[in-house]
């Protein structure tokens, strides 16, 4: 991490005071820990549309039953083996399996594996943590 700068920022005071609102609301003990989160998570959204390599988590539940269903996303994943570094199965009760992807790779792709595996038929839920490898995040 480099030197701590410290800088002026200009704003409408009725933005302000909107924006206090809503950090004191969500828990910020102050503005400058609140603006490096915003800050953050633009550069990581940035990262993402950019192409670069990203980490992030895929989450998916699905219905048990449809056992053609298992075939499908193990052979998607097993396809797109670059991109899933690892993945942990949780049988959540006797009808749905909740299964947790950790994925690597450029932003674009990775997202597209998500696509293809929400979409899968028998997939009742599925949502794509974005997050950065941290490389380029102080
Ligand atoms: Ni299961």
């Amino acid at each position: 991490m480099g030197r701590i700068v410290r800088f002026g920022v200009s704003m409408d005071e009725e933005l302000l005071a909107r924006f206090d609102g809503l950090i004191r609301a969500l828990g910020y003990a102050n503005r400058s820990e609140a603006i490096r989160d915003l800050v953050r998570e633009r550069l990581v959204r940035h990262e993402w549309e950019e192409g670069e390599e990203v980490v992030g988590v895929i989450v998916l539940l699905y219905d048990h039953h449809k056992r053609e269903l298992t075939d499908e996303l193990i052979d998607l994943q097993h396809h797109h083996h670059g991109l899933v570094i690892a993945t942990m199965h949780v049988h959540l009760d006797p009808d749905n399996c909740l299964e947790i992807l950790a994925v690597r790779g450029p932003g674009p792709e990775v997202q597209r594996l998500a696509e293809l595996l929400r979409s899968l038929k028998g997939v009742k839920h599925g949502q794509l943590a974005a997050t950065s490898t941290g490389r380029k995040l102080p």
